[in-house]
């Protein structure tokens, strides 16, 4: 008797326990799931650096369209590090862009003293299930006047400019945040000590450029001046891959144009190392020239220069078809 007596409550005990434990369980899923819709509301497109593996963003891989499939391939790395090897083939290529004159042997030594000074390999945050990576691109365009992107910019984990694109003035347009600043000499502004340095190099002074320009000073000439100086956190450098513009040029850009514009390399970058990706500030003027946000047009006839603009433009417009991006145009 004694034993049922202490029995009984104790099983009571574990009934009530369990129904607790069950009802958590349904409360945390009800949870889960709520948090899934709503993300999946607030984020209504692919999330292409999952392919084929885990993704805490709406849709993932399995579901990319054949379309972008046929344009991306996640085997090319974005930065060089030591590890990397850059082909002669891919040299060749990359040397016609500005007319390098130096040979191949001499890139590689040069790249070995990048490392030397800079972090072997990029930070890159890597993909994880539990965690979906937004990224917002900002161009230059005129375009971003008199828009109020600014806050919904400022939101993302990653904002990425380019060149001189400023944000002091322009907050509400463009919003305050960089995490990542792509530049190459002829286009460089300082930086304060938590934004990366994301150089793009077009030949191999611009490699050299970014190792003595945060060091003893670049004095060297180029076809616009250069700065001997900047500052930026070295900690912080990257340097995007050769490889990575000719891939670009290749299966983005279908060879169009001499070689693809910073504003196109940013977004393409973007589809790498975020799992969303939303664009801002892109668009010619109604003259077709590349107008800033920051100043007055002065020459009129500065269309797209050496880059497929009309092209990279119809690309970004595509993606956003596809999904694969948002991309926000002036109000
Ligand atoms: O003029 P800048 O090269 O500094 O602009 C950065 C990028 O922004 C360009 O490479 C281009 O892709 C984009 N841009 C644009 N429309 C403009 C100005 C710039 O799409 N009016």
């Amino acid at each position: 008797m004694e034993m049922i007596i202490t029995y009984q409550p104790a099983k009571m005990n574990t009934k009530v326990k369990m129904n607790t434990k069950v009802k958590m369980l349904i409360l945390l899923l009800c949870m889960t799931g709520i948090g899934l819709f709503w993300r999946g509301y607030m984020s209504p497109y692919t999330s292409p650096q999952v392919l084929g593996g885990p993704c805490a963003c709406r849709r993932c891989l399995s579901e990319a369209n054949p379309w972008f499939v046929q344009h991306f391939n996640q085997s090319v790395e974005p930065f060089l590090s030591a590890k990397y090897l850059l082909t002669e083939d891919s040299f060749n290529w990359w040397r016609r862009l500005q007319l390098e004159k130096r040979s191949f042997s001499f890139y590689k030594e040069t790249v070995d003293q990048l490392f030397q000074m800079f972090p072997s390999s990029p930070r890159v945050e890597g993909p994880r299930p539990d965690h979906c990576r937004t990224c917002a691109v900002v161009g230059n365009s005129g375009n971003l006047i008199g828009t109020p992107y600014g806050p919904m910019i400022d939101y993302h984990d990653i904002v990425i400019r380019m060149n001189g694109g400023p944000t002091q003035g322009y907050e509400a347009h463009v919003g305050t945040k960089t995490t990542h600043r792509i530049v190459y000499p002829e286009s460089a502004v300082d930086l304060d000590d938590k934004t990366h340095l994301v150089v793009v190099p077009f030949k191999i002074m611009d490699i050299e450029w970014v190792m003595k320009a945060l060091s003893t000073g670049f004095h060297g000439r180029s076809y616009m001046p250069v700065r001997p100086f900047i500052k930026a956190n070295k900690d912080l450098v990257m340097v995007v891959n050769p490889a990575f513009l000719r891939y670009v040029h290749d299966n983005w850009l279908r060879k169009r144009g001499s070689y693809p514009s910073t504003g196109f390399i940013a977004v393409v970058l973007a589809l790498h190392i975020c799992d969303e990706v939303e664009v801002f500030g892109y668009g010619a003027d109604a003259d077709g020239n590349w107008n800033h946000y920051w100043e007055t047009l002065k020459n009129k006839r500065l269309k797209t220069g050496l880059h497929p603009g009309n092209h990279e433009y119809d690309m970004i417009q595509e993606l956003a078809k596809q999904q694969s991006l948002k991309f926000y145009k002036p109000t």
